[in-house]
């Protein structure tokens, strides 16, 4: 693997989700691997779960693990190419991001969309131009549209249940991805990405519900069965992913907030006793319920704690193709 923005630079979906529960099962096994290597955390956008479960794996792969948090402590970039830098930026990207490929071995980089100008959002620019101008692999640690470590840890975990539960072997689980309000207008990366992924993994029967303008790119969507009517979607459902984003098509706005919307244990029985999913963080009783949040069904601790595994996984993919 030579870098990780999306799940196109993954050949083998089942291969590195096994790759990852191998891990979990023995964290220390590729010990040795990153020694005498350094990976480069940089942060545009705060994190909690991305950034410490990143470490962590990186840690345990023997690397050395920087964390710069750029919006805070670091120089203004630009990003746009020709520009006068009379105004707020102080450094170029085409003169940061050389250097920070001379300091590291595997650059990872956070940047949210702006949620302004959409054209401007999925053009992908800045991280697209760490790519272009660090000159060493880079990883996604959520970009303006995608969170590929985190839909990596979601298949991981849907995974890891379905063996556990040993009730698949003979049938695809239902995956339903359902929006959820929210006080605020959220990118839509966790659902573009968890929708990408869900396509190309292929072994689930995945479902968007959604109130109506609230759809997705098709690109990232396109495979999927989309409905508007959230109770007749959850209909013996196995996963629940909930997750609010703002509009694509009305670009960044909040268009409902319909609290009904908000799963609870009513809902909830409609379902195959689904396991529920989070990527966190969470607004409890505007997105999920405490009801569903500390019961038996939901899964966002584990999830959480996957992160790691799907880290490592991909870094150790990366360690090895660069050797
Ligand atoms: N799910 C997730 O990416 O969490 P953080 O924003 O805390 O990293």
């Amino acid at each position: 693997m030579k870098q990780f923005i999306s799940v196109k630079d993954v050949v083998d979906i089942n291969a590195l989700v096994q790759k990852a529960l191998a891990y979990k099962a023995a964290p220390l096994l590729d010990k040795h691997l990153g020694v005498g290597k350094r990976i480069g955390l940089l942060f545009l956008n705060p994190s909690l779960r991305t950034r410490l479960s990143t470490q962590v794996a990186a840690q345990n792969l023997g690397m050395e693990a920087i964390v710069f948090n750029v919006d805070k402590e670091g120089w203004a970039l630009e990003f746009t190419e020709g520009a006068i830098m009379n105004g707020t930026t102080v450094e170029h990207i085409k003169d940061a991001a050389p250097v920070l490929g001379n300091y590291f071995d595997i650059l990872c980089i956070r940047t949210f969309p702006g949620l302004l100008d959409q054209a401007d959002d999925y053009s992908e620019k800045i991280i697209n131009q760490f790519i272009q101008y660090a000159g060493i692999p880079v990883v996604s640690l959520e970009s303006a549209t995608l969170h590929p470590l985190q839909s990596l840890t979601d298949i991981i975990t849907i995974q890891e249940s379905m063996e556990l539960t040993g009730s698949f072997k003979h049938k695809k689980p239902k995956v339903v991805l359902t929006w959820a309000p929210h006080i605020k207008a959220i990118p839509q990366c966790v659902s573009n990405s968890f929708s990408e992924w869900m396509n190309a993994w292929g072994e689930a029967d995945f479902v968007i519900a959604h109130p109506v303008g609230y759809e997705l790119s098709q690109k990232f969507t396109d495979g999927a069965t989309i409905m508007h009517d959230q109770d007749a979607a959850l209909k013996e459902a196995d996963f629940v992913y909930v997750k609010n984003w703002s509009a694509f098509n009305a670009y960044g706005k909040v268009l409902c907030t319909d609290e009904n919307w908000m799963l609870t244990n009513q809902k909830l029985a409609l379902t195959n006793q689904a396991k529920v999913m989070h990527c966190l963080p969470v607004r409890r009783n505007v997105e999920l319920s405490d009801e569903i949040l500390d019961g038996p069904n939901s899964l966002v601790t584990k999830e959480a704690s996957n992160r790691v595994w799907a880290a490592q996984a991909v870094l150790a993919s990366i360690l090895k193709s660069t050797h």
